[in-house]
Parts: structure tokens; C-alpha cells; sequence
């Protein structure tokens, strides 16, 4: 469907990341001159950037089947055996969130990404053996938000590591412009652009961001998205200047206004504006690190200078 033909199946396709796809290219085609699996790949990047749209075009070039689960999905050994032994050679599994891979099946994936075997253990107490079961050669793709999450043992066996950065404003215009023309949509440069600086350097929100100002102008009765419907919709979607949606809002004036600007812990900070922590720390945090909104220091988060001048509120009593 159109959401599937959203996703580019080729690196050629695949906007941006420059020095990830580079690479890639390169290990992809050394794997397929000598005939063998691509090593094993570590996708790690916060969420909404491409790590799945990836894992499918390392498959496509590769041309091997793709198959994908994710690290809670696999809760005993015996579930990574029943998929691993479902493989044909060559074969990407992708296995997002696998730093939340329960231990015990992070240790029989050891071996079966190092010599492609499994040791299973079979029964319990004195009749307990353990059979060997030969896999068919394969690449793992796991995908992390961050790879120091990974135990060292696990991160030590991908051959390559790769780290998806957020994407430059020309890249999401590019992005969105692709977008949409697959809608058959028309939209002025400077609307693509608009939408691109506040998509918070995530093709996932600069999409969404798109639909919704696409939904929005069709009402509106216009031919062409024009920059001034986008900046109208944007505002009415509540994404500010510098891309910054409620929650962000929510985040940040919490910490001015209720914490004097921090220092205040994550899990504080996310009972107080009632979000999960994990989403906190995953979704919205890096993004305004990256931006220089947040500080993390050891006694807890810190609103910044730049985030006071963003709300055009005075710098914090003395803390
Ligand atoms: N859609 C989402 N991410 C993309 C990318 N990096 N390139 C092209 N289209 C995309």
C-alpha cells in the first residue's frame, strides 16, 4: 500500500545518513562478491530516523529474505530457535529493541552469531542434555536508541557498527518533497523547508507533520501547500518555531516553573507532567540535548539559558 511505498527499498532511494550508507554499500557489495552473509549489523539512533527502513534495504540489496521480530518478543531460547532455524541462508533478521533482549536468550544468540549454532538444553534435572542444532549462515540487523544500552558481550559480536544521526534540514526537505509526490500532492519548496526545520530531525514526524498540513490545506480548499498554510497548520498542530510540540513545552516549562529550572530526576520530572520515563529519556530528551534546551547532569535535569530566551522568560533564581 502507499504507507509500504513510503519506504525507500534502496539505498539509492534512502535520503541522507551519508557516512551510514556509505559504508553500507560498500559491505554489501564485498559480502555478495565473495558469496557470503553480510556481517552482523548495529543500527543505534533515536527513534523515527530509518532503523527498520534500513534493516529491509540491507535485505533488498542483499537479496535475501527479511524477517523481523524485537527483543521482548523473544522471551525464551527456545522462541530465537524456532525463528533462527526458520532461515534460509543469507537470510537479515531484524530484531528491534534488542537491547531488551532477556539474558538468557542473549547468551544462546552468542554462538549463533559467532559459528551459526545453537546449544539448547533440553528438559530439567538429571535427564536434562543439551543438543547442538546447526543454523543456516545469516545477518543480524539489531536496532537500539542507543548502543551503550547493549551489554558489552552483545555489542562486541556486530561487525558493523552504524549510528543514525538527526537529519539536516535539506535532507528532510528532501524527504518530504519525495512524500509528497507519492501522495501526488503538490507543495512549494518553502512549505517542504518550513515543515523540515521542525521536524525535530525525524523523517517519522516530518512525515506525519505532512499529512496532517496536507489534510489541512485540501479543507482549506487549496491546489498547492503554500508556506503561509504551513505555517497556519503548524500552528494549529502546536509545533513551535523550533519544532517543539506541547510535550516538549510541557517538559521544559515544568522544570523552569515548577523545579527552578532543575536540577530535578527524570523520574520526578516524568511523574510530574505524567509521561512515561523511558519516553522521556528516549523520545523527547535527546532531541532537546541535541538542541541545547536540556542538561544532563548527575543530580538530575537542566533547563538551559536557551531554554528560558525560547520561552522569553527571566534566567532562574539562584540554584
Ligand atoms: N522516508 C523516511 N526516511 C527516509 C529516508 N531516509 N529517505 C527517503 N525516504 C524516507
Amino acid at each position: 500500500g502507499l504507507e509500504q511505498s513510503l519506504r525507500p527499498e534502496t539505498l539509492k532511494q534512502y535520503i541522507g545518513q551519508d557516512k551510514v550508507k556509505e559504508n553500507l554499500q560498500i559491505f554489501i557489495q564485498a559480502a555478495k562478491m565473495r558469496n557470503e552473509p553480510l556481517d552482523h549489523v548495529l543500527l543505534s539512533g533515536p527513534p523515527g530516523l530509518g532503523k527498520t527502513t534500513l534493516a529491509a534495504i540491507i535485505a533488498n540489496e542483499m537479496g535475501v529474505d527479511f524477517r523481523t521480530t524485537s527483543g521482548p518478543a523473544i522471551e525464551r531460547a527456545g522462541d530465537l530457535a524456532a525463528i533462527l532455524s526458520s532461515l534460509e541462508a543469507g537470510d537479515v533478521l531484524f530484531i528491534d529493541e534488542v537491547h531488551r533482549l532477556p539474558r538468557v536468550v542473549e547468551e544462546v544468540l552468542y554462538p549463533a552469531m559467532e559459528d551459526y549454532f545453537l546449544d539448547i538444553v533440553i528438559g530439567t534435572g538429571p535427564s536434562a542434555r543439551s543438543v547442538r542444532i546447526d543454523l543456516p549462515p545469516f545477518t543480524l540487523v539489531g536496532a537500539t536508541t542507543r548502543s551503550g544500552l547493549l551489554t558489552a558481550p552483545l555489542r562486541d559480536r556486530f561487525g558493523v557498527l552504524s549510528r543514525l544521526e538527526y537529519y539536516e534540514q535539506k535532507d528532510l526537505t528532501s524527504i518530504i518533497e519525495r512524500t509528497a509526490e507519492i501522495f501526488e500532492t503538490s507543495i512549494k519548496k518553502e512549505a517542504a523547508a518550513e515543515i523540515a526545520l521542525r521536524a525535530r530531525g525525524t523523517p517519522r514526524i516530518a512525515n506525519r507533520l505532512f499529512r496532517r498540513i496536507r489534510d489541512i490545506s485540501q479543507v482549506k480548499g487549496e491546489k498547492t501547500i503554500s508556506l503561509d498554510i504551513t505555517k497556519q497548520a503548524l500552528a494549529m498542530l502546536q509545533v513551535d518555531d523550533a519544532g517543539l510540540d506541547h510535550i516538549d513545552h510541557k517538559l521544559l516549562t515544568t522544570i523552569i516553573e515548577r523545579f527552578n529550572g532543575g536540577p530535578v530526576g527524570l523520574d520526578t520530572l516524568a511523574a510530574t507532567i505524567g509521561e512515561e520515563a523511558q519516553t522521556i529519556e528516549d523520545v523527547y530528551e535527546p532531541y532537546l540535548m541535541q538542541q541545547g534546551f536540556i542538561q544532563r547532569t548527575p543530580r538530575g535535569r537542566m533547563a538551559t539559558a536557551q531554554a528560558y530566551v525560547h520561552f522569553g522568560m527571566e534566567g532562574p533564581e539562584k540554584r
